[in-house]
């Protein structure tokens, strides 16, 4: 720890082995590209595998998994892991259906979405850290719904604010094992999944391609901005970070 490291070694991520959760699509798959373009042997777990057939260039490494299926969750950490051990987790499979007005929102509704978002997530990263055996670093990928809240979004928000607790929470317990725990609060970027909710969210008075650029910016939210805030985070440049959030949404909630 402390000592001074060149700056073109810091972003060098070879050797590292790394697990990203929904990385077949959207703001996962940017922030695989870029850790493996450092370097790191990734692996992608997905309960998409329809993408995957789609993209048969894609180079990354991949496995079949539902996060909220803890036998496949630990098939794919274990994987990705190797006989070295794992070095980074990247927290990032979740869901977003547009919530609707609390009123008319069920249980089962509020239930699958803590169990995807939350549950999964700590089930996650309790299962990474085990394999961290010489420390790592988690990120795991919260919102700025977390941060301000949002009418119809109150599951997503929620679901997302609780990542906050996880983060600093994990990052308590495992820091003295040299496992860094940090999270991202994206602001809105253009990924499929915010495409597929265009149209509920513009019923419920949200007009998401206004608000993809609706920032002081005034840049669009593209997945790779989230991606360079993961490596970050992962990397020694970041030796000294836990516990954090890190908001990147071009200043949208300044
Ligand atoms: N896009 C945004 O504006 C935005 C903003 C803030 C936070 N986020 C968060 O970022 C993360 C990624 O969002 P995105 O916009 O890239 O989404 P996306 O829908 O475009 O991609 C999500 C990926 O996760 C996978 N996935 C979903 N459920 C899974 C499960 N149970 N097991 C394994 N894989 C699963 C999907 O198949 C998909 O490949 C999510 O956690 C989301 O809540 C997104």
């Amino acid at each position: 720890m402390g000592e001074h490291i060149a700056i073109e070694e810091l972003i060098d991520l070879s050797g590292k082995r790394a697990l990203v959760t929904g990385g077949l699509k959207g703001i996962g798959k940017s922030i695989a590209s870029r850790l493996s373009e450092c370097g790191a042997t990734v692996l992608v777990a997905d309960n998409d595998s329809n993408v995957k057939n789609e993209s048969p260039s894609d180079q990354l490494n991949f496995i079949e998994c539902d996060i909220t299926d803890n036998s496949q969750l630990v098939k794919a950490i274990n994987t990705a892991a190797g006989n070295d051990g794992l070095d980074f987790l990247i927290n990032n499979a979740g869901i977003f259906p547009t919530t609707g007005p609390i009123e008319q929102v069920t249980d089962q509704f509020i239930s699958r979405m803590l169990e995807v978002n939350v549950r999964a997530q700590f089930s996650s990263s309790r299962e990474a850290s085990k394999k961290m055996n010489h420390g790592g670093a988690i990120v795991n990928i919260s919102s700025i719904a977390a941060l301000r809240g949002g009418a119809n979004i109150s599951a997503y928000s929620t679901s997302k604010a609780a990542i906050i607790g996880l983060t600093q929470s994990f990052a308590q317990e495992l820091g003295p094992k040299g496992i860094r725990v940090n999270a991202i609060a994206p602001g809105i970027i253009d990924t499929p999944g915010v495409q597929e909710q265009l149209e509920p969210l513009k019923a419920g008075g949200l007009d998401i391609n206004a608000a993809i650029s609706a920032n002081p910016l005034r840049s669009s939210g593209k997945p790779d901005y989230i991606a360079r805030a993961a490596l970050f985070l992962v990397s020694d440049l970041a030796e000294f970070i836990t516990g954090h959030l890190l908001v990147v949404d071009g200043g949208a909630t300044a």
